[in-house]
């Protein structure tokens, strides 16, 4: 697994290792944590660099590497727009390393990290045939991935499966919490633990209580979907399958911003700023491919995601 030290990636790496599965973690350790991941073993390198698809191959031969799970990006969309061609380097390059150095092992089987940021506006709920138009380099590099891990799936017995994460948020256990407060809902905790109150950036969007309304789909659930991704992979007779990986239900900032306050016991008041740039009123997954072809769907609701992250923030 690349980036299995990350948030998404240590949640994963836990469950595989419950259900007796051996898991080698290939990570620079730059956003993840090695304490997180005890019982996996862990190659730190950066998968972009030079020499990468070298020691990538003989990692995955020597671990006998039977299916890849390719978690590690650079995932920050303002700084992807700060430095497009970094992100680019990182997230394209570092996928063709991975899949130049799979080719060169023989390892044929992968399930790649996309995102719902490859949708830009676009039908309520949003199909996995709805147009991909990606708005920012973060977004674009991942499409690009979806694109080469296709290609790839096109020619030879080659088998991926690549997952459009929609909202990613809450923890399994307070230890494996996102550290990166880049999302809405760390980066509310984080106003309230600071005695600030929470932002809402636009409440004039035509949605029903005038703030953007997001599908915000547990991290443990998004973890199991990979097992379920990975097992099938084993049988299928696909070649490439795209799913989205969400809940299939909307919530507004206003209504994560209130649960939040609740879980929190706070009293302060949120504060309403003008629109930011690139924000769209709604997306939600439709989840009816996912559901019909994997058989998997999302167990945890809004309130799980808010106390699990509350909880998980309290220890940063
Ligand atoms: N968190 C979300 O809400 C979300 C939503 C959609 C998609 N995703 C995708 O899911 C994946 C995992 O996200 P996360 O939230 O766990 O991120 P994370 O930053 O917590 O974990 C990613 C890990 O990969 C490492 N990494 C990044 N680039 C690397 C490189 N070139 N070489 C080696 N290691 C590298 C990071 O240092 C980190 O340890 C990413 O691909 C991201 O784009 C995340």
């Amino acid at each position: 697994m690349t980036g299995g030290s990350g948030y998404i990636g240590a949640h994963l790496v836990r469950l595989l290792l419950a259900r007796g599965d051996t898991v080698a973690v290939v990570d620079d350790l730059v956003g993840g944590s090695s304490d997180r991941i005890e019982g996996a073993r862990i190659f730190q390198m950066d998968i972009a660099e030079s020499e990468a698809i070298t020691k990538l191959s003989s990692i995955l031969t020597e671990e006998k590497i039977e299916t890849v799970v390719h978690l590690a990006a650079r995932k920050k969309i303002d700084e992807s727009i700060e430095r497009p061609l970094w992100y680019f380097q990182q997230n394209v390059g570092g996928m063709a390393n991975l899949l130049a150095a799979m080719q060169e092992a023989a390892v044929a089987s992968l399930v790649f990290s996309s995102t719902a940021a490859v949708y830009a506006e676009s039908g309520v709920p949003v199909i996995e045939e709805s147009p991909t138009v990606p708005l920012n380099p973060y977004g674009q590099s991942k499409l690009v991935g979806e694109w080469m891990a296709r290609a790839m799936s096109s020619s030879r017995s080659f088998k991926s499966t690549c997952l459009r994460y929609f909202n990613v948020a809450g923890a399994q256990s307070p230890e494996l919490g996102d550290s990166a407060v880049t999302n809405l809902i760390p980066m509310v905790i984080e106003r309230i633990l600071e005695g600030k109150p929470p932002l809402i950036f636009g409440d004039d969007y035509s949605t029903p209580d005038g703030t953007c309304v997001r599908d915000f789909v547990h991290v443990q659930d998004v973890a199991e979907a990979h097992l379920v991704a990975i097992d099938n992979l084993s049988t299928s007779m696909r070649g490439n399958s795209i799913y989205n990986l969400g809940t299939g239900k909307g919530t507004s900032v206003r209504q994560v911003v209130d649960a939040v306050l609740k879980i929190s016991g706070s009293a302060l008041v949120p504060e309403v700023s003008s629109r930011r740039i690139g924000d769209i009123p709604k997306v939600i997954a439709s989840v009816e491919k996912i559901r019909a072809e994997l058989g998997w769907k999302s167990r945890f609701d809004l309130d799980d995601i808010v106390s699990s992250a509350w909880e998980a923030q309290q220890r940063v």
